[in-house]
């Protein structure tokens, strides 16, 4: 019998690998063109997977060692995390997502924010993230406002049409199927509802992160432009990262 606190991410497991398209099932009528066909291999390089989409090598998925280095003491103070956050503009009652939430760094302090009316749905392939995950908003006080959710490389397993926001840092630039996570993204946004990209500065030599971790504004917004999101504006606040924020539009079905 899974114990009460692996219950929730069991059920997000089977729902996602439920709605999980098999390869090789026609899209949806309607569906945007077939960027998956943009999928391109090429030479794999020390930090990439060998696999390219829009010309950019999609990087290596940062692996839960990493943990440490996500919860440091200066993180606060190197990437102002707390701007970053005021940024949201996050309203108690808001039901988010932090998609690529590693160890909830970010999730508690959502949660915080959208109060005990609100929900974070915390989204991680790593289930061992997710175990750091779900103790970090435990030890908070906040975990019956934290729905963690064990998605796969293709499918988020989030719910349609019910988010007001999801946010993504540093994670956007190492998701695998990038089409097909931003796709289901969009799906999840109420209309209206926002999608916000953090990611280091790609054109900026001095931000002294790896190249494939980082990304430039012209990749994000073409990768982005081929999903039914609207640009809305580059948050310039953050020292070292780009805040970026799109749409889902008012009038989407
Ligand atoms: C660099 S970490 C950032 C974690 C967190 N956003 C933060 O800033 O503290 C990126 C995380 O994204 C997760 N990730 C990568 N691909 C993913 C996918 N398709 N679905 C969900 N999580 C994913 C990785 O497992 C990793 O924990």
């Amino acid at each position: 019998m899974p114990s009460a606190r692996l219950l929730p991410v069991l059920l997000s497991l089977a729902a996602a690998l439920s709605a999980a398209t098999p390869p090789g099932t026609p899209e949806a009528p309607g569906a945007v063109a077939p960027a998956a066909a943009r999928y391109e291999a090429g030479p794999r390089t020390r930090d990439g997977i060998g696999k390219y989409y829009f010309g950019r090598e999609i990087s290596q998925v940062m692996g839960h060692l990493g943990a440490g280095w996500l919860e440091r003491s200066e993180r606060e103070e190197e990437e102002r995390t707390d701007l970053l956050l005021e940024a949201l503009r996050l309203r108690p009652g808001d039901v988010v997502a932090d998609f690529g939430a590693g160890s909830g760094y970010f999730t508690w302090r959502m949660a915080q924010r959208v109060g005990p009316g609100g929900r974070v749905h915390a989204v991680e392939v790593q289930p061992l993230m997710l175990e750091l995950l779900q103790a970090n908003v435990a030890r908070r006080g906040v975990a019956e406002r934290v729905l963690p959710v064990l998605g796969t490389a293709r499918d988020p397993g989030l719910p349609e049409g019910a988010l007001d926001l999801i946010l993504l840092v540093d994670v956007y630039h190492e998701l695998e199927f990038p089409f097909e996570v931003t796709a289901a993204l969009a799906r999840a946004l109420k209309p209206g509802g926002r999608l916000v990209l953090v990611e280091y500065r790609g054109e900026d030599p001095e931000v002294p992160i790896k190249p494939l971790h980082k990304m430039t504004v012209a990749q994000v917004r073409r990768e982005m432009a081929v999903h039914p999101l609207e640009f809305v504006e580059n948050l310039g606040v953050l020292p070292r990262q780009h805040l970026l924020v799109f749409r889902r539009p008012a009038s989407a079905r």
